[in-house]
């Protein structure tokens, strides 16, 4: 899928998260963007993934402008054709491992066992599947929560932090499941992080300042 941002600006109330933010990630793409905490990053993810609403500028997926889905329509794309790691994980308490992981299947009413027990295994949780996220480290709810954002095989897979819990030889496994599944799909992977290391194998780096988007 490509992505194509114009002149996105994003306020609260009188504060100015970013302003003219654009780029461009192409079908298959893997893009870091870097930059300092509460410079806006997981805004500029969720509002690519139409999570949240922006003030001026155009968000587009392919032939689909996200702003001009009413927010029926957008969860339907949404579901569809995107995965998203979110920074806090999002992991729902009250259903097991496997539920949590295959709970994007459910919804596009595409059940699929044998695909959820092969997502485990994939980022290291293989026989957990039956546990519930409170009987799991930090470290492995955020792969429960990379499962989960994989297992539809999305189009566009969205990335907050998703190695900021992990110690450097599991970030590094982490970093390689989500590669090696996107590329399998030609996905296109966003990855916004505060951490250089994290975006060191991305195909291109951006920098994103107060200023907007800035090419490393
Ligand atoms: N709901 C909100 N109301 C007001 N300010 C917010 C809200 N959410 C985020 N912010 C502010 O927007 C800025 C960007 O936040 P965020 O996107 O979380 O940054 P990052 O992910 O880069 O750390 C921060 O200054 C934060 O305080
Ligand atoms: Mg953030």
């Amino acid at each position: 899928m490509t992505l194509h941002i114009e002149g996105l600006a994003k306020r609260y109330g009188d504060a100015t998260v970013f302003a003219e933010v654009s780029l461009t990630v192409a079908a298959g793409e893997f893009v870091a963007i870097v930059g300092e905490s509460g410079v806006g990053k997981s805004t500029l993810l969720n509002c690519m993934a139409g999570l949240d609403t922006w003030d001026a500028g155009r968000i587009v997926h392919d032939a689909t402008d996200i702003g001009a889905l009413d927010a029926e329509a957008c969860a339907i794309w949404r579901r569809s054709q995107v995965g998203f790691v979110f920074q806090a994980f999002h992991v729902l308490p009250h259903l097991d491992v496997a539920q949590n992981v295959g709970l994007p299947l459910m919804l596009l009413g595409r059940r699929d066992e044998a695909r959820v027990a092969r997502m485990l295994e994939v980022v290291g949780l293989a026989g957990l599947g039956a546990r519930l996220p409170q009987q799991l480290s930090g470290g492995q709810l955020q792969r429960v929560a990379i499962a989960r954002a994989l297992v539809h095989r999305p189009a566009l897979l969205l990335a907050d932090e998703p190695t900021g819990n992990l110690d450097p030889t599991t970030a590094a496994k982490v970093m390689d499941v989500l590669l090696a599944q996107t590329r399998e799909h030609g996905a296109s992977l966003v990855l916004v992080t505060h951490s250089e290391a994290a975006a060191a194998r991305a195909d291109r780096v951006l920098h994103l300042t107060s200023q907007g988007i800035v090419r490393a």
